[in-house]
């Protein structure tokens, strides 16, 4: 069995993305230090894939903890990097977090796996890369924009190191991920998104409404231009998103990768708007949302989705699910969570 390192494995697009690699036969080792996850987590994980993936609760900023971690796990086949701070809005607050956590940590991985020789590794980008495009759907050829906050100056610059290294170092092999919106949960609802506070992202926003968490969702200005006056974004599904980390992985591992560092994106290739969500939410569950219109909010991009033609060729992979599977799913896992934190414990 190939073993490989998760970071953020108990994270919600690396929770989802080891079940997958359990089901391929992979062996997983999860580095996570809990900071925006819980352990329960494994037991979903568990409870999918009938196999415990070894956990190491670590926090990788630690350099001497993630040296001995590869002294001795030697035998890794790939690593997949999720692990990161994610919050726009604290990332503004709070950018030396930021950029110690997501870039100073990439770096002390990608030492060892220079170290190691033989690495495969595959990083967690993002579409925020592209700003506000020129051109839609868009290619990962689109130039890269200058980043709106801290966070998305990590993905950028974190490509940067990441291809900078691999230019030195040819028995590397990398491939980032600049992934659109993912969204939903495992179809077994075992495991699926647990945002902390205030959802950053709208159909968290969406389902905590729906369950009554929060009074009204804000939509953010209905004066785009775009079809119904709203944003547009490519949702995709997350079991899609972890599949596509599973695709990459064999690509690296077959050496059929044409240079040693590549990008794709990953999304439907499918505009939705907000009000599109909306409606999304009210077929599948059968509720009204309680919803107003509100001013816009400064640094929203108008639209953004995909081409999909690179992932689904060179990687043969293509989202499977609609946009309705992504949200109805969202909602169950809602439903069950909040159903749990009203049972009494004993
Ligand atoms: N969710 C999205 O919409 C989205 C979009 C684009 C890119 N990404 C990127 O994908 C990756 C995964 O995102 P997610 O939504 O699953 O986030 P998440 O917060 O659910 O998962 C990240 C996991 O990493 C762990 N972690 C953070 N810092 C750590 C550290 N120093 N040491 C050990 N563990 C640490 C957290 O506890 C968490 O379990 C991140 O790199 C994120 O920036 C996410």
């Amino acid at each position: 069995m190939k073993k490989i390192l998760v970071t953020g494995g108990l994270g919600f697009i690396g929770s989802h993305t080891v079940v997958e690699l359990q089901n391929e036969g992979f062996e997983v080792v999860i580095i996570d230090n809990l900071s925006n996850s819980s352990e329960e987590v494994l037991g979903g994980i568990v409870a999918i894939t009938g196999k415990k993936p070894i956990f190491e609760k670590m926090d990788l900023r630690d350099k001497a903890s993630v040296t001995a971690f590869f002294a001795k796990h030697s035998d890794l086949e790939g690593v997949i990097h999720f692990a990161a701070s994610k919050a726009v809005g604290e990332s503004v607050e709070n950018p030396l977090l930021y950029y110690e956590n997501n870039l100073g940590v990439l770096v002390y991985i990608l030492q060892e796996l220079q170290k190691k020789g033989n690495a495969n590794f595959i990083f967690s980008s993002s579409c925020t890369v592209y700003g506000q495009a020129d051109e839609m759907p868009i290619t990962e050829s689109a130039p890269v924009k200058a980043a709106e906050s801290p966070y998305g100056n990590t993905k950028q610059v974190g490509e940067e190191i990441i291809k900078d290294t691999c230019k030195v170092n040819p028995q590397l092999a990398a491939i980032a991920l600049r992934y659109f919106n993912p969204v939903g949960a495992h179809p077994t609802v075992e495991i699926g998104e647990l945002p902390i506070g205030v959802p950053q992202n709208l159909l968290p926003f969406i389902t905590q409404t729906g369950i009554g968490l929060r009074e009204q969702l804000s939509v953010f200005g209905d004066d785009y231009p775009t079809e119904d006056g709203t944003c547009i974004r490519d949702y995709i599904h997350v079991v899609d998103v972890a599949k596509a980390h599973v695709s990459a992985l064999q690509r690296l591992l077959t050496g059929e990768n044409q240079s040693n560092y590549e990008v794709f994106n990953l999304g439907t290739g499918k505009g939705s708007s907000v009000l599109e969500v909306i409606q999304s939410f009210e077929r599948v569950s059968g509720e009204k949302l309680n919803y107003r219109i509100a001013p816009r909010r400064e640094g929203d991009v108008i639209q953004a989705y995909a081409d999909t033609q690179k992932a689904n060729e060179v990687l043969g992979w293509k989202a499977a699910s609609s946009l309705d599977d992504a949200v109805k799913s969202a909602w169950e896992w809602e439903q069950k969570i909040r159903k749990a934190d009203k049972e009494p414990s004993v």
